[in-house]
């Protein structure tokens, strides 16, 4: 079996279904449950034997440790992190003491697991942990495209927390011969995102009649990955990456963050129409930009492609289509994810009104 960090998330929920689906390998999936966690993200497989949750902090030693020796995986996958560039602009100590101690915390309890496992076990064990591109820093509009090779110039809270993690799986290699995997991806979207982040904001925001926050001049550029192509290749990872290496994952799709919402817009013109007949993009905002806001970035994923034979399955334009009409047809789990915390954070991040 395999241990997964951070499952109910959105990317840990999708790789956890998609994992259960397709490879029938049982999974525990240890969760703290933050703001971020949603048990109703797994609810297709709540019952399901090949499926264990266990609420709890990848930094709580004694925990992580009798999951370890009771469940005997034959890896980790660690998705488990703090993961809004925002939240760490307003707060930054929980990114801290996710994903740096956390991440430190369940490095120390692999560790000692690992240690006890016969020599064959050691060698066939993998510590994969699931990284940013974020950490790379930012891209000028000629630059190419982060490769593996690139300099850590991390510039938000977030990063920097996810740039020490990145640096400690990579120590516990080189100091302990920890064999560990490490996947550099771009951003995500895709069912189960939470409505704090742009995609799902911009379209939870439109049905609600409310304005289409961009910050600044909306001319940032992210390389989009449907959130399925990222489990496909975090599996190929885990079962033919090399020890020690680093993969970056990525869609080949550089958008303008305007370009992106102007998409959603015309998309929901058409699939659900405003009450009115006009078009959702009236209700596009420019507000004041993220503080030290990384301008593009871009993901080189030639690496992952001509070792592992990975490459994505969606083009923005068919992942697109299928998030929107996710969204459009699971309007209880966003009514579930939107109330109580998540208005307090929309309030603090664009003010109430
Ligand atoms: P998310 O915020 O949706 O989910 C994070 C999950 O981790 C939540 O279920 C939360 O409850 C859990 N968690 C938080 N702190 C924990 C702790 N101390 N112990 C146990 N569980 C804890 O994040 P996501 O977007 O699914 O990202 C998952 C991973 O992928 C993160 O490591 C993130 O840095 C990385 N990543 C995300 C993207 C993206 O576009 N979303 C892109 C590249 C990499
Ligand atoms: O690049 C990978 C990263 O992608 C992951 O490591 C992070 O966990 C993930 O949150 C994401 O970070 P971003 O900051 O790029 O994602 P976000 O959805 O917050 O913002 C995407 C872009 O849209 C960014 O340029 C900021 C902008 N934006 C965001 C929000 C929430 C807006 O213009 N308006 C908004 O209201």
């Amino acid at each position: 079996m395999i241990l997964v960090t951070g499952g109910a998330g959105f990317i840990g929920s999708n790789f956890v279904l998609q994992w259960i689906a397709t490879q029938g390998e049982p999974v525990v999936n240890l969760d703290k449950l933050t703001y971020a966690g949603n048990r109703r993200n797994l609810a297709a497989i709540d019952g399901n034997a090949k499926h264990h949750f266990v609420r709890g902090d990848i930094g709580d030693a004694a925990l992580v440790g009798s999951l370890l020796r009771e469940h005997q995986p034959r890896a980790v996958i660690n998705f488990a992190a703090e993961s809004h560039v925002d939240r760490s602009i307003h707060g930054p100590r929980d990114f801290v003491e996710t994903n740096v101690l956390g991440t430190f915390g369940l490095l120390e309890s692999v560790r000692g697991y690992w240690n006890t496992l016969p020599a064959e076990s050691q060698q066939t064990f993998r510590f994969l942990h699931v990284s940013t591109d974020e950490v790379y820093g930012t891209l000028a509009p000629d630059d190419k495209p982060f490769t593996e090779q690139n300099r850590y110039e991390p510039n938000s809270p977030y990063a920097a927390t996810k740039a020490a993690s990145d640096h400690l799986v990579r120590a516990y290699h080189h100091t302990f011969g920890l064999p560990v995997l490490t996947t550099n991806c771009s951003n995500n979207y895709g069912p189960f995102q939470f409505p704090e982040k742009l995609i799902p904001l911009i379209i939870h925001n439109a049905l609600a009649g409310k304005p289409l926050p961009i910050y600044g001049d909306g001319r940032q550029v992210r390389d989009w990955l449907f959130v399925a192509d990222h489990c496909t290749a975090i599996a190929r990872v885990l079962e033919a990456g090399a020890v020690g290496e680093v993969y970056n994952i990525g869609g080949w799709n550089e958008m303008a963050n305007i370009d992106v919402v102007r998409v959603i817009c015309a998309i929901l013109d058409g699939a659900r129409p405003r009450a009115d007949g006009r078009s959702y993009a009236e209700q596009i905002t420019h507000v004041a930009d993220r503080p030290g806001h990384d301008r593009r970035y871009a993901i080189d994923s030639s690496r992952i492609h001509r070792e592992l034979g990975w490459k994505p399955a969606e083009t923005f334009d068919s992942g697109i289509r299928k998030t929107v009409s996710w969204y459009l047809e699971h309007d209880a789990w966003v009514r579930d994810v939107t109330s109580g915390a998540y208005r307090e954070w929309i309030d603090a991040q664009y003010g109430a009104g």
